[in-house]
């Protein structure tokens, strides 16, 4: 069935599960979509990119291990086209994974599962609880932010704010289960290890990304997490499998096609209106979060080797204040602290999200200009810069985020 056949989500949920095998909200237009290989890879390293974007495009049902509740059916349902998330598919957190202890899981926590199969009922949010909304950031590019060394990134953080900026950009740590093979030159800090993925930055590699997207998006098991995501309300459902829904092998796919996708192509770099933009962005402090260059230390993937890329992020966490602080935490990152959001790809976001953009960890930015607005905390003085621009200079910032 094509996705554009689905039965709109306003109309019930219960009945979508049923009666429609995907929830994408429709085929990615041909420029939003992301999805290719770095050109450097060997003829072998391209099976294994085949083979998760395989999996990465697997839509799950019951008869595959969908569910019994889950919040969509495929990696691809939320990353279309490994470009920006769209609002059809946004999950909410509301289990706190924080350093006071998880205080929800017995509510049904840490992620809302709203969808069920025939014979479950899918999850609603407690009342009372704090609770965030993410939508699935982009993909494309991932491997060169999971390559970067720590050190790097460690070097960037200034969490006392020992230069007086107004900007302490910090790590999220956090408790890594067993399962999670620590990247290489990571160091542990009081038994908790730095995390790079997530709008709180609290995975600290792809494969744990992954792993918790399968059990906790889609009811999927792995021998990583074998237990099925359980509605505490729903007595009905099974706890555990002996039975991984998906291999190890799969899932290694999955994380390798992640790893060794191009990163999201840059346009109009050499307009004059751009380049006096990205000047503009350095100059009132847009790039003190927004890292304009990064580099990948040594990989045993030729192509992900030593590499100078421009993600603009530094992957650490900003007080962003009240403006963004929704009650909810994980690790140890404050309510109102998020990882700076890489920004590239942004030009693209509309072509993936329906003709209009949704920014932030929620969306709720319907434009770049929106986004800025919502810079609190550590981004204020930099909001300000913003508002005091002239609209010429305002519009070439904007023409420089655009060719991003
Ligand atoms: C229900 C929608 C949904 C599904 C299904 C889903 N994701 Fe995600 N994905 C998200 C959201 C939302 C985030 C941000 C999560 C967070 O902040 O902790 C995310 C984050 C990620 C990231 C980290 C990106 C970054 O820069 O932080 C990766 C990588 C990723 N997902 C891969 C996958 C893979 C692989 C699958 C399938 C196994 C998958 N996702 C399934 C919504 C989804
Ligand atoms: C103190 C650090 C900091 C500074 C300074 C800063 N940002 Fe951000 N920016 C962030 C963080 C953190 C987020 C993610 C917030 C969220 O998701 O709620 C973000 C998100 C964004 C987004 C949304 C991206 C998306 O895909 O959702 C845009 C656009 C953006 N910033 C542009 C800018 C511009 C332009 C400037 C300069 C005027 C700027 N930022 C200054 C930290 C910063």
């Amino acid at each position: 069935m094509s996705p554009q056949k689905c039965i709109p989500l306003s109309l019930g949920i219960a009945i979508l599960a049923v009666a429609c095998s995907k929830l994408v909200p429709g085929a990615p237009s041909a420029a939003s979509v992301m999805n290719a290989p770095l050109s450097e890879l060997t003829p072998d390293q391209l099976k294994v990119f085949n083979a998760g974007a395989a999996e990465f495009d697997e839509e799950y049902a019951s008869a595959t291990g969908l569910g019994p509740i889950y919040v969509s059916t495929s990696c691809n349902s939320c990353h279309a086209g490994d470009n920006r998330g769209h609002m059809h598919t946004i999950l909410t957190r509301f289990g706190q994974s924080d350093t006071f202890g998880n205080t929800w899981l017995d509510k049904g926590g840490p992620q809302l599962q709203q969808h069920a199969l025939a014979g479950f009922t899918g999850e609603t949010l407690p009342a009372g609880v704090p609770f965030s909304r993410f939508l699935a950031p982009l993909v494309a590019g991932s491997g060169f932010l999971e390559a970067v060394t720590e050190s790097d990134l460690l070097a960037l953080a200034d969490p006392e704010d020992k230069n007086s900026d107004g900007i302490s950009g910090r790590p999220n740590y956090s408790q890594l289960p067993a399962w999670v093979v620590p990247l290489p030159g990571s160091a542990v800090n009081h038994g908790r290890f730095m995390g790079r993925f997530g709008r709180k930055a609290a995975a600290h590699n792809l494969h744990q990304q992954s792993v918790n997207a399968f059990q906790q998006d889609m009811g999927i098991t792995t021998t990583f997490l074998p237990r099925n995501p359980v509605n505490p309300l729903n007595p009905a459902a099974p706890v555990t499998t002996t039975d991984p829904d998906v291999t190890d092998a799969a899932v290694n796919d999955v994380v390798f096609y992640l790893q060794t996708l191009q990163m999201p192509p840059r346009r109009n770099v050499m307009n004059a209106d751009v380049v006096k933009g990205s000047e503009i962005f350095r100059n009132i402090g847009c790039a003190s979060c927004h890292t304009e260059t990064l580099k990948t230390g040594y990989s045993p993937v030729a192509a992900l080797s030593y590499k100078e890329f421009h993600p603009y992020t530094d992957l650490l966490l900003h007080d962003m204040g009240p403006e963004l602080n929704d009650g909810y935490t994980e690790g140890n990152a404050l309510p109102s602290e998020w990882r700076t959001t890489p920004l590239w790809g942004l030009g693209l976001a509309s072509s993936a999200q329906g003709g209009r953009v949704f920014l932030l960890h929620d969306g709720r930015a319907h434009s770049i200009e929106a986004a800025i607005q919502y810079h609190g905390g550590e981004a204020a003085a930099s909001r300000t810069a913003f508002r005091n621009l002239s609209s010429a200079d305002k519009s070439a910032l904007l023409s420089f985020l655009n060719s991003l």
